[in-house]
Parts: C-alpha cells; structure tokens; sequence
C-alpha cells in the first residue's frame, strides 16, 4: 500500500498549489465520512487525492488522451471536453502509475456525474468532492447535503444529483447521461426522491 499511495502522492504534487488544497479539503471530507460508512479511510483518502488528476489538462490535451485510450466520447463530453478530466485521469493511474485498485479508479473516472455501479468508496470520493467547504456558494445547501452523506450516501448522491440535473437544465445546458443513469439506478433501488430543491 506504501509504493501505492507514494504513487498518488506523487503525481499529486505536480499539481497547483490551488488544486492541491481542494483535493486535501477533498480529503478532509472524505475521512469525515468513510468511517461512517465501513468505507477504508486510507482508500478513501486516496481516491479523494486523485480524483482530479487530470482537472488542469487543457481541452485538446484531454480529447488526445481520451482517443489514446479508446474511451468512448459522448456529445457532452465533445462539446465539453473538461468533463473528460475524471475518466482520462483514472486511466493515467491505472496505465501510467499501475494503481490497480479497481474502486479507487472507478471513483476517480466516475467523481464528476457519478454512476449506477459507484461503490461506496466512489460515493464518498463523490459526495466530498461538491462538500469541499470552498464550494458552498456553487452548493450554498452544502450543510444539509453533509448532514445527509454523514446518514445515508445513497440519499446525499441522489439529492445531489437532483438538484445538479435540475441547476443543468435550467442553466439551458446538456445533461450528461451518465447523471441521469445514476439517478434513475438509485431511485429504481428504493432511494426516495428528495421532495424539493434543497438549495
Ligand atoms: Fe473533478
Ligand atoms: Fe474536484
């Protein structure tokens, strides 16, 4: 686990400064809520670490990765190439750094929209991510979303993901599938709909 982690925190440290300090609030988050969840701290720490990777890679750059690794490229992604920046990263850590840790990869790849198959590792990376405190104004019901990832994550990622399809659509953009599948996934599993926008 040592060589693993030196791995992530490696690749870490070639990041801004600025990112830097929003993956360890990232991570701050994530040992708040891990253990509440038998999730592994240290994993969760990891995962929370690397999750934005390949967040300051520059559009084309992402797009050059993406074709490099065969990734399918919806036409979200295509209009918006950032939005590659999760699946692009989870592929330098599997095929440049060798993490073979499939739940933090999956974590990574799928931190931006989530996913029907998200482990609870990957909810925790998720939820951390949008509960980093420096987002509360993008998030202004940050505490309610926190006091419920501490209870429940599958209810804090379908509030979110709520509340993040309806912001999308009212801004008059593009809802990235994946969103939706996550979504439909956990109301399907029983997960009740919020009633309202918790904003
Ligand atoms: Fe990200
Ligand atoms: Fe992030």
């Amino acid at each position: 686990m040592a060589g693993f982690a030196s791995q992530i925190e490696g690749r870490v440290a070639t990041l801004s400064a600025k990112l830097q300090a929003h993956l360890e609030r990232t991570a701050g988050v994530a040992a708040d809520l891990a253990p509440r969840h038998g999730v592994d701290v240290e994993r969760a720490r990891l995962g929370s670490l690397a999750h934005d990777v390949a967040k300051a890679m520059p559009r084309e750059e992402l797009l050059r990765q993406a074709a490099r690794f065969q990734l399918p490229v919806n036409m979200v992604e295509r209009n918006n190439p950032g939005l590659l920046h999760g699946p692009v990263g989870a592929e330098l850590l599997k095929n440049e750094d060798g993490i073979e840790d499939q739940s933090i990869c999956e974590a990574v790849c799928w931190h931006t929209f989530a996913h029907p198959d998200l482990d609870d590792l990957g909810k925790v990376v998720f939820l951390a991510d949008k509960l980093d405190p420096a987002k509360i104004k993008r998030y202004p019901f940050q505490p309610h979303l926190l006091e419920v990832a501490r209870d429940d994550l599958d209810q804090a990622v379908l509030e979110f993901v709520t509340w993040q399809i309806a912001a999308v659509m009212a801004a008059g953009k593009m809802v990235h599938p994946l969103m939706v599948e996550a979504r439909n996934h956990l109301i399907a599993a029983g997960i009740n709909t919020p009633a309202g926008n918790p904003a």
